[in-house]
């Protein structure tokens, strides 16, 4: 979250003040998604509850379910491995690379017959390689759910991450560059997959009120409510406005900071440095016990990807121990669908993931800081590169 005041605080009263707080009430719903199509450049999309929302609708959509694998990269934060679980299929788990995204010949490599979807996640707003994996995709014929939710608005090859692949889920929780506190996005080109997403996400009422299945070849069947209400889509339709300005001001002072860094330290690689949405500058570092010493000096206060918890395969607990759902009977890892694709999950499984994890710093930037503040910050980073 980082600009969110007066303009919120008047679009949500004046929601209020119209009392028409429903989806298929008044228009601001359908604004809303307007607006997403045109920040994004998207021909369909859908304002959900969630990030998690936009996957599980996005896969069942899609047509994944019970007997399919879903690569997933072994670095992302665990809601996407559980998104699989909750459309009845199985994660498989694949190394990322240096640029600490999916690696395109390692998902390759994992490819089997049971492989029905790809799940590239753009952590950190670090673009993946999506013309190579979409090349790969297609050639074996699999569905690509892009997992932008840490990406809002970055793009690659200048086009915005989430509209590469068959379907792309945004997150507007607290911790992404715009927010409604909670809340989440599913964009898509594919008729069928927003026809099945739409009812999916909003099974209850879409067949009930309204004549929003109209015009429908999908018919209704039973699904979730994830449908969100006027009071997040009136944040929303403003934080869409600033996203821009805000990326803008986030890639100026993300480049003076590089450009600052640069003579004392290697960045990692990146897939579209102008596409990355500047966040984050990672620093790669030749072994853990310097990325460690660099992180630890005073009043540096980075952090290392390896310890953020959820966001690293190894901490996914109810994926490794395999606790797909409360009832067992309804968990995909006991389902017979699945019994011959349920993978042997271990700690060590991806390696190389965990030493890239392990190597890296993470600096964040603020799109508000001014040149001093920035240059202060500067000055102590430099201090622990150089000690
Ligand atoms: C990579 C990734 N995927 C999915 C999600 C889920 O988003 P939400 O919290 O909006 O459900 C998050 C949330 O932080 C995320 O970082």
């Amino acid at each position: 979250m980082f600009r969110i005041g007066q303009e919120e605080i008047n679009a949500v009263a004046n929601a209020i003040n119209e009392r028409v707080l429903f989806k298929t009430n008044g228009d601001i719903y359908k604004r809303t998604e307007d607006k997403m199509n045109e920040v994004f450049g998207s021909q369909y999309s859908i304002v959900m509850t969630s990030g998690h929302a936009a996957l599980e609708a996005a896969l069942v959509a899609a047509g994944v379910g019970p007997g399919d694998e879903v690569i997933v990269p072994a670095y992302t934060y665990i809601a996407t491995a559980m998104a699989v679980i909750c459309a009845g299929a199985i994660p498989v788990i694949c190394d990322i690379n240096e640029t600490l995204t999916l690696d395109p010949a390692a998902f390759e490599a994992k490819i089997t017959k049971h492989t029905k979807a790809v799940m590239p996640v753009h952590i950190q707003g670090f673009p993946c390689k999506m013309d190579e994996i979409c090349e790969i995709a297609k050639k074996h014929n699999i569905v690509v759910i892009e997992d932008a939710c840490q990406a809002d608005g970055a793009k690659f090859k200048g086009k915005r991450l989430g509209t590469w692949g068959d379907a792309g889920a945004y997150s507007f929780n607290f911790f992404k560059i715009i927010t409604a506190g909670e809340g989440g996005g599913l964009v898509t080109d594919n008729r069928m997959i927003f026809e099945n997403a739409n009812i999916y996400h909003d099974a209850s009422a879409i067949a009930y009120f309204g004549n929003q299945m109209d015009n429908y070849t999908a018919t209704s069947f039973c699904g979730k409510e994830y449908r969100t209400n006027a009071i997040s889509c009136a944040i929303l339709l403003e934080q869409f406005n600033k996203l821009d300005s805000i990326i803008a001001d986030l890639k100026k002072n993300q480049m003076a900071m590089r450009e600052k860094l640069a003579p004392y330290c290697t960045f990692a690689p990146s897939n579209d440095l102008e596409g990355d949405l500047g966040t984050t500058i990672a620093i790669a570092f030749e072994t853990e016990e310097a990325a460690r010493k660099f992180a630890k000096y005073e009043g540096v206060n980075c952090g290392l990807p390896i310890d953020t918890g959820k966001h690293v395969y190894t901490n996914w607990s109810c994926i490794m121990e395999k606790k797909g759902a409360l009832n067992p009977l309804m968990d995909p890892f006991k389902f017979e669908a699945n019994k011959d694709i349920v993978p042997n999950y271990t700690k060590d499984m991806c390696q190389k993931s965990l030493d890239i994890l392990a190597k890296n710093v993470y600096v964040s930037v603020n799109p508000d800081w001014t040149e001093e503040e920035l240059n202060a910050r500067a000055e102590i980073l430099i201090a622990g590169l150089k000690a």
